[in-house]
């Protein structure tokens, strides 16, 4: 086994609160072990592009409570050709970079999972998206912060759907995730919530619709993610004014601020936590695995696994929502 003597860290893919500390983790706990810290910008595609500097324990100060990402994000179609790759790791060699963390979901953990195999490099992931869409952790970093984004600006919307005796259709992000939609609808007392992991039957909405006004429940308040297979909230709108009429709806779809922001407590802890895990990780020889966090312990799985593998929705969850929106 090698020793690892210098690494770079990047963050990749969309952009999640939390990434800043921890990249200050990794940084701060690399050198504590004497180990050498590359920044490289803009992930995968810096990487290609030689945006690579070496990092110092001030390099990361102030950072903690910082959104978005000091080195910058980006999602690199030049990274999966193999000749982009081969760019990659040559400015990587020279340097004598000889271990990786990449934060990022798991578009960034298949890049790293070929990466390795390809090149003799150990990868270490940590999961960085508001998503929450990686098995294998019960946390990534970002996403309570984006769900407690969701749920402020929801209570927001409830006093002004109240006043008017509206309902309203909330879309959250979550392209193929519904974990946003799920716990920011529970937590604001939604009605319904649409999430893509579960077909949406469109009928079934307008019949609880037309037995709550019967019950002269004139507030509603429904979340759906934007990847809904029926689709965002703009669509369920359309059908829902088109066989109600008389109901008074509105959208708001809240978009990229869920991205953005001071991260959580949480989050600056999780991120804190794994991002030390990664360095530790690196040194013990634990290799091309991402460290996630499972019933409070770390958990390592393969980037391999963790590539094939969707973080389910209980159904618990699901019986939830059904029992407490009534
Ligand atoms: O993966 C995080 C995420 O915010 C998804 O929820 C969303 O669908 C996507 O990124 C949006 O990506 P972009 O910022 O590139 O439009």
């Amino acid at each position: 086994m090698k020793k690892v003597t210098k690494i770079g860290v990047m963050t990749s893919g969309g952009d999640s609160p939390g990434m800043n500390a921890a990249i200050r983790a990794v940084v701060r706990t690399a050198l504590y072990h004497k180990i050498e810290v590359f920044g490289i910008m803009r992930g995968y595609q810096g990487m290609i592009e030689d945006e690579i500097f070496p990092m110092e324990s001030r390099s990361v100060a102030n950072i903690i409570q910082r959104g978005g990402t000091i080195l910058k994000t980006a999602r690199s179609k030049e990274f999966m050709e193999p000749e982009g790759r081969k760019k990659a790791y040559a400015n990587l060699e020279k340097r004598g970079i000889n271990g990786l963390v990449i934060i990022g979901g798991d578009g960034s953990f298949r890049g790293a999972q070929i990466f390795s195999n390809e090149f003799d490099i150990p990868c270490i992931g940590l999961p960085g998206t508001i998503d929450k869409d990686i098995a294998g952790t019960d946390f990534t970093i970002g996403f309570d912060t984006a769900v407690n984004t969701a749920v402020e600006a929801i209570d927001k919307i409830r006093d002004t759907a109240e006043a008017h005796d509206r309902l309203f259709i909330i879309e959250v992000m979550g392209r193929d995730a519904g974990y946003i939609a799920l716990h920011s609808g529970i937590a604001t007392g939604a009605e319904n919530i649409l999430i893509p992991e579960r077909k949406t039957d469109p009928k079934e909405i307008i019949k609880s619709l037309e037995e709550k006004s019967k019950r002269k429940k004139l507030v509603n308040l429904i979340i759906v993610a934007e990847g809904d297979d029926f689709g965002g909230a703009n669509e369920l709108s359309d059908y829902i004014k088109s066989h109600l009429p008389s109901m008074e709806t509105r959208v708001c779809i809240l978009g990229h601020i869920q991205r953005g922001g001071s991260p959580t407590c949480l989050d600056r802890l999780i991120a804190s936590r794994m991002g030390y895990h990664a360095v530790e990780s690196l040194i013990e020889g634990r290799h091309n695995v991402f460290v996630g966090i499972l019933n409070n312990r770390m958990n390592y799985t393969p980037l391999n696994e963790a590539v094939k593998k969707k973080q389910r929705i209980s159904e618990e969850w699901i019986n939830i929502v059904k029992i407490l929106a009534s």
